[in-house]
């Protein structure tokens, strides 16, 4: 039970509609995602019953990655 609550504290679900954890969204733009529609396409995170309301969160998750490696963020 602890461990569960401390990966949840350094990896916690961005998006629960798909159940993705910060780590896949990092993972997704290490692997070339530059944009919600390709976060999307790699996790399946930011479309759900919900309406998307994780967006904001991943699309602030992916500016401040690419700011931090001094790149662009496409559409
Ligand atoms: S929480 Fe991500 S689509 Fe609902």
């Amino acid at each position: 039970m602890a461990d569960a609550r401390q990966k949840n504290r350094n990896d916690p679900i961005i998006c629960s509609c798909n159940n993705v954890r910060r780590s896949e969204i990092m993972a997704a733009i290490e692997g070339g995602a530059r944009s919600m529609a390709g976060i999307f396409d790699a996790t399946f995170a930011g479309c759900g019953p919900c309406g998307g309301t994780c967006q904001p969160e991943i699309t602030a998750i992916l500016g401040g990655e690419l700011a931090r490696r001094g790149q662009i963020r496409g559409k």
